[in-house]
């Protein structure tokens, strides 16, 4: 069932996606080799309930964690541990919210330090596929055009691996509601987008092969061959001529600029 918002509604759900932003901002500040993903798990849980909101993931179908840390190899759902992060790791801290009853979900790829100029290709061109992805949520386009335009951008020009297993999602009173939005697909197919629907867009991207894996563990997703992945995620809604994206990357990249342990250099 496809639930479309009301003004009043979107309104909240903005500050749901914003909460999330300025909780990634946070992250944004503190991120150095020596710190713990279980660290930034505690600052996000801290700062989410001191802004009146409850962390979405724990304990969602069972996840035993609040955020989400997917370090290097890993592709999304990894959970936070005591391995200290260090000089050459990407890791991608994906946050759930929920504020007056409304989900906020959006993720950021962190780049910590030196890498290799292929994976600081691979971090530009997945951000990249996301707002390629986001200029199609607009009226009377179909959700396959958004996932075309992700696969188009990673797979066919770049030649990277497109995750088929997992996709993005309808977002608003749950975590995920219909459509799915998977990062591959044809033009002009899937459900036909009206005004006011809520998306969650999240291409995941492997610098290898697509074919990923799940952990004994039972939630962390890596990739088969063991080379990086990428994940962005956005909060969108989608309107006549241009996507509202509800959630911000603005504040999130200007904390990244000024902490000297990130690398940001690819925009
Ligand atoms: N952004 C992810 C998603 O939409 C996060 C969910 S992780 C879970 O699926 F822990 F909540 F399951
Ligand atoms: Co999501």
């Amino acid at each position: 069932m496809i639930i479309h918002k009301t003004e009043a509604e979107i309104a909240l759900m903005k500050d749901a996606a914003m909460l999330v932003s300025k909780t990634l901002t946070e992250v944004a500040k503190v991120l150095k080799p020596g710190i713990t993903t279980l660290d930034i798990d505690k600052l996000c849980a801290s700062f989410v309930k001191e802004h009146n909101a409850i962390p979405s993931f724990y304990n969602y179908h069972g996840y035993p964690h609040n955020i989400c840390a997917s370090v290097n190899d890993v592709v999304v759902h990894g959970f936070p541990n005591n391995t200290a992060l260090k000089n050459g790791d990407i890791v991608s801290i994906d946050m759930g919210v929920i504020l007056k009853g409304w989900h906020g979900d959006h993720a950021y790829t962190f780049i910590m330090g030196d890498v290799t100029p292929e994976i600081l290709q691979l971090v530009k061109v997945t951000k990249e596929s996301l707002y390629k992805g986001i200029e199609k949520a607009v009226i009377n386009n179909r959700v396959g055009d958004i996932s075309f335009a992700i696969q188009e951008h990673t797979e066919r020009k770049y030649g990277y691996g497109v995750v088929r297993e997992l996709v993005g999602h309808g977002l608003g009173r749950s975590l995920h509601e219909d459509p799915q939005v998977p990062n591959y697909g044809k033009r002009g197919t899937g459900h036909k987008m009206k005004e006011n629907l809520v998306l969650a867009i999240e291409p995941m991207i492997n610098l290898g092969g697509r074919e990923v894996f799940t952990d004994v563990d039972g939630w962390t997703v890596r990739t088969q061959d063991g080379k990086p992945s990428v994940h962005f995620e956005h909060d969108v809604c989608v309107k006549r001529n241009q996507a509202l994206i509800l959630s911000d990357y603005s504040i999130i990249e200007a904390a990244e600029k000024t902490n000297p342990y990130l690398n940001s250099s690819y925009y």
